[in-house]
């Protein structure tokens, strides 16, 4: 059997400050009513000011590790679209807020497919022999790139964190990875996008307009592009696997939109009931979504050992992605 990368370790964390949909619409012209029945969202958390990304990363990362009852890892990648600065990048602070030493640390940048990525890149780390554990962190302070005035997007997107320690492993061990699909597709770079900020606008002379440095996003075509690729995805890595579609017993996808994961199930000819939805407590936390998703679920006792579960995102870049797994036995906090 192949070296493979065996999930053996969870946690999560969301700041404590919610804003609710009511909060939202005294804000601006929205409804309780239109968030809930457009996204299925409910409330989302928000840093505090003065709370950075590396510091929802770190209070993952070390339950993570606690999940695994283990102190040390080999490597950390962390997957954000909100670094703590453009330069450097974030996972070498949050590796010294863990106490982990000198290991190599960076990031991986690919919004909401982010932590698939990072998942991959990490799966790669551990099959080369490279790094027996790996650290793979999932971490937005997502609010601090939106227009708190912008009803399309500051309904839909939260703040948090998730982590999972990758451990080398066989493909045979419950919790391995067992196929994996990503892709991207540049042309639809527009769908969502920060306009300023970066080396772009910064060398055209351009001076950023008052809203540039925030998120911009064209929602109807990026929610038709979400189902197909997250579908494509997922029968992509079905195939690789070797499973049949109706024997996964739960879908986590990317929580963008509970209608997106709705619509990805039933492509999929899976009852709604499969696709695990926590959006309406915590919306949209980009590169953070998987992994607190799955923890949410494991903590929840949803998931049980041996469970077929199918990971799958769709994001900026446009990039998207999916990932197999049984679930393993292990201590969700
Ligand atoms: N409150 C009230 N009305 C709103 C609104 C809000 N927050 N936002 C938009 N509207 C209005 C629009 O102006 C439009 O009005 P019109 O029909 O008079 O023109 C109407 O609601 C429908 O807008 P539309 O954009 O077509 O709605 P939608 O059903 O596509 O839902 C999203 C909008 C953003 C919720 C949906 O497209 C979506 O979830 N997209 C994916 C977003 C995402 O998850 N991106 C992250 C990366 S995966």
């Amino acid at each position: 059997m192949g070296r493979a990368a065996v999930l053996t370790g969870i946690g999560s964390t969301v700041p404590e400050q919610v804003v609710t949909n009511d909060m939202l619409a005294a804000r601006m012209d929205t409804s309780d009513e239109w968030i809930r029945s457009r996204t299925g969202i409910r409330e989302r958390r928000r840093v505090g000011v003065g709370t950075a990304t590396s510091d929802l990363a770190v209070e993952a990362g070390r339950r993570a590790l606690k999940s695994a009852g283990v102190e040390s890892v080999d490597a950390l990648v962390l997957a954000t679209t909100t670094p703590d600065h453009p330069c450097p990048a974030t996972a070498p602070t949050v590796a010294s807020g863990l106490g982990l030493g000198p290991i190599p640390a960076f990031d991986v940048a690919a919004v909401c497919s982010g932590f698939l990525y990072a998942m991959a890149t990490a799966a790669g780390l551990i099959s080369l022999g490279t790094a027996d554990r790996v650290l793979v962190v999932g971490a937005e302070a997502f609010t601090t790139i939106i227009d708190p005035d912008d009803r399309n997007t500051a309904p839909i997107f939260g703040d948090g964190a998730g982590a999972v320690v990758l451990t080398a492993g066989h493909q045979s061990d419950r919790g391995a990875l067992l196929a994996f699909d990503l892709g991207a597709d540049g042309d639809l770079a527009d769908l969502i996008v920060v306009p300023a900020g970066g080396s772009r606008q910064r060398t055209s002379g351009v001076e950023p307009g008052p809203t540039d440095h925030f998120m911009k996003m064209q929602g109807r075509t990026v929610f038709v592009n979400a189902v197909n690729r997250m579908t494509e995805s997922s029968r992509t890595v079905l195939r690789r696997t070797g499973w049949d579609p109706g024997s996964v017993d739960w879908l986590v996808g990317h929580q963008a939109n509970v209608r997106i994961l709705h619509a990805v199930a039933d492509q999929l000819d899976l009852p709604g009931e499969r696709a695990f939805v926590n959006v309406d407590s915590v919306g949209n936390t980009a590169a953070a979504s998987i992994p607190l998703a799955l923890d949410d679920a494991a903590r929840a006792g949803r998931l049980a050992p041996g469970d077929r579960v199918v990971l799958t995102a769709f994001g900026g870049g446009a990039t998207w992605g999916a990932i197999t797994l049984e679930w393993p036995d292990l201590a969700a906090l």
